[in-house]
C-alpha cells in the first residue's frame, strides 16, 4: 500500500465517521476504523477532516477577454486551486469567431497540456451556432466535452440569440449533453450601458447599475421557458439574486430539470464594493454584478435547502494594475471577472458551516459530490470510496486563517477576500494519490494534472 491517513474523521455529502483511509495506486483502496495492512508512508491526520477533493466547474484559465488575457494560467491557476483544496476543474474553451468547437477544444488542451498540476476538463462556450457547429455538440461529447455554456449577454461578444441558444439546447439533449447559461439580457444591458456612456458616468459602479437583477431573472425565466420547449436540462451559472433564484425554484417544483449554482463572491461581497475610492470598485467587476446584501440570507438558504446545487468561483482574475486599469475611464471597459479559486473551500466552511448556514456534509455535497454527479466525473471524483481516485484533502477545522493576497498563490495582484479571518485550513492535499501540497509546501507538478473524459449528463 502507498500510503495511509490515519485518526481522522472522514466526511461525505451523506456521513460523517472516524476512520484511516489507504491509497494504492492512485485510488482508495480502504476506509476502515483502524487500517493497520503496513503502508509506505503514513500521514496522521488526528483533529482532521477527510474531504474528498474540492471540484470548481467553473473557472476562466488563460482566457482572453476584454482586451487582455485573465492573469492565471494552467500551471498557476492549477496550483492555487490545489493549495485551496480543490483537486479537479473544469474550464471554459471558448469558441473564437469562424472557429469550430473542436478546435476550441484543441486551443484549450494546449494551453492545459504540460501546465495543469490537477486534474481538470472542458466546456466548450459555444458564441456561433451554425448548423456545422450544432452537429459538432455530438463530437465533442464523444471526446468527453458533455457540457456547453451559451451567454445571453456580452453583446458582439460572447452573446447569442434565443434562436441559437434554443437549437443548442435541443441538439445537447440528444446527445445527452448538459447546456450552461449565462443569464442577463444583453440587449437591454448594452442600451443601459450606452446611456450611462453618453451621460459621461464612468466609476466602476455604473457596471452594477446597468446590470440590473431584473436583466438576470428575465434571461433566466426566459431560458427556462426555452429548455422546457426543448424539453432539456438547463444548468444557470453564477447565480446572484433573488429574482432569478424565484424562477429556479418555481421551474424545479414544476419538476423541469433546471439546474444552478452560485459563487463564493454573491455569498460574501456585495454591491457597495464599487464605491471603494480610487477606482478600487473595479477589483469587483464581473458578470453579474455584486447585488445589494439582502441576497446573501437567501443565496444560503438555497444552498442549505437543495435549490442551489453547487458553489464555484468563476475564477476569472485580472490584475488591478494594468488589467483592470483598461477601463480607469470607463467602466464598460474594464475586463469582467475576479479572483477566487484559492480561498473557496475555507470561506465556504467558516462562512457556511462555522456561521451554522450550511451542515458540514452539505459543504461536501456543495463543492465535491454534486459538481462530480452533474458533470459526469463521478463516480471516479467527488467522494471519498473505495475504488474512487485518490483526490482527498485533509483539513483543519480548528486553523484560524486571515485571507490576504500576499501569501495567496493566484497569480493576481489583489484578492477581493482581503483581510476576511475565520477558521479551518487545508492542511494537506492529495491528487491521484501523490501529496501534492504539503503544509506550506506545494510538491505537485505541472503537467501531472490528466485530461478527464467525462460522462454524458444523466439526471
Ligand atoms: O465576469 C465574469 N463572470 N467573467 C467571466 C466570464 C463569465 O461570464 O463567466
Ligand atoms: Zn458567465
Ligand atoms: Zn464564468
Amino acid at each position: 500500500m502507498d500510503l495511509k491517513i490515519t485518526g481522522g474523521t472522514v466526511v461525505t455529502a451523506s456521513e460523517t465517521f472516524r476512520a484511516d483511509l489507504a491509497v494504492d495506486r492512485g485510488r482508495i483502496v480502504d476506509i476502515g476504523r483502524r487500517i493497520t495492512a503496513p503502508a509506505d508512508r503514513t500521514i496522521p491526520a488526528k483533529g482532521c477532516y477527510l474531504l474528498p477533493g474540492a471540484i470548481d466547474v467553473h473557472t476562466h484559465l488563460d482566457m482572453p477577454f476584454g482586451g487582455t488575457t485573465s492573469a492565471d494560467d494552467f500551471e498557476t491557476g492549477t496550483r492555487a486551486a490545489a493549495f485551496g483544496g480543490t483537486t479537479c476543474l473544469i474550464d471554459f474553451a471558448i469558441q473564437s469567431k469562424g472557429q469550430s468547437l473542436t478546435a476550441a477544444v484543441e486551443t484549450w488542451r494546449r494551453k492545459a497540456e504540460g501546465k495543469a498540476c490537477i486534474d481538470y476538463g472542458f466546456h466548450v462556450a459555444v458564441t456561433e451556432a451554425t448548423d456545422q457547429v450544432i452537429d459538432e455538440l455530438a463530437d465533442l461529447v464523444r471526446l468527453g466535452v458533455t457540457s456547453f455554456k451559451v451567454f445571453l449577454a456580452y453583446k458582439g461578444a460572447l452573446m447569442i440569440d434565443d434562436g441559437s441558444f434554443f437549437k443548442i439546447l435541443r441538439r445537447a439533449r440528444q446527445v445527452r449533453a448538459l447546456t450552461m447559461l449565462h443569464a442577463e439580457n444583453g440587449d437591454i444591458i448594452d442600451v443601459l450601458v450606452s446611456e450611462a456612456r453618453a451621460a459621461k458616468l464612468k466609476e466602476p459602479i455604473y457596471h452594477a447599475l446597468t446590470r440590473p437583477e431584473e436583466c438576470e431573472a428575465e434571461a433566466t425565466a426566459r431560458a427556462i421557458r426555452l429548455a422546457e420547449m426543448a424539453q432539456a436540462p438547463l444548468y444557470v451559472v453564477h447565480l446572484s439574486c433573488f429574482g432569478a433564484l424565484e424562477e429556479v425554484k418555481f421551474a424545479r417544483d414544476a419538476g423541469l430539470p433546471i439546474l444552478a449554482e452560485t459563487c463564493l463572491q454573491y455569498l460574501l461581497l456585495d454591491i457597495e464594493r464599487y464605491r471603494e475610492p480610487r477606482f478600487g470598485g473595479a477589483k469587483y467587476v464581473m458578470s453579474p454584478p455584486l447585488r445589494h446584501k439582502s441576497n446573501w440570507p437567501v443565496l444560503w438558504d438555497a444552498l442549505a435547502g437543495g435549490d442551489l446545487q453547487v458553489v464555484s468561483t468563476d475564477h476569472c482574475p485580472f490584475n488591478f494594475k494594468g488589467q483592470k486599469d483598461l477601463g480607469k475611464k470607463d467602466f464598460a471597459a474594464i475586463p469582467n471577472g475576479a479572483p477566487g479559486i484559492e480561498n473557496r473551500l475555507q470561506l465556504i466552511f467558516h462562512e457556511g458551516v462555522n456561521k451554522k448556514r450550511i451542515s458540514l456534509n452539505r459543504m461536501v455535497d456543495l463543492l465535491a459530490t454534486s459538481p462530480a454527479r452533474i458533470f459526469g466525473l463521478a463516480p471516479r471524483k467527488g467522494s471519498l470510496a473505495i475504488g474512487a481516485d485518490a483526490d482527498v484533502v485533509v483539513f483543519d477545522p480548528k486553523a484560524p486563517f486571515t485571507i490576504s493576497a500576499r501569501s495567496n498563490h493566484m497569480n493576481v495582484d489583489y484578492t477581493p477576500y482581503e483581510g476576511f479571518k475565520g477558521r479551518g485550513r487545508v492542511v494537506t492535499v492529495l491528487s491521484r494519490g501523490k501529496v501534492i501540497v504539503d503544509g506550506r509546501k506545494f510538491l505537485g507538478l505541472p503537467g501531472a494534472g490528466q485530461f478527464i473524459k467525462r460522462k454524458r449528463f444523466s439526471q
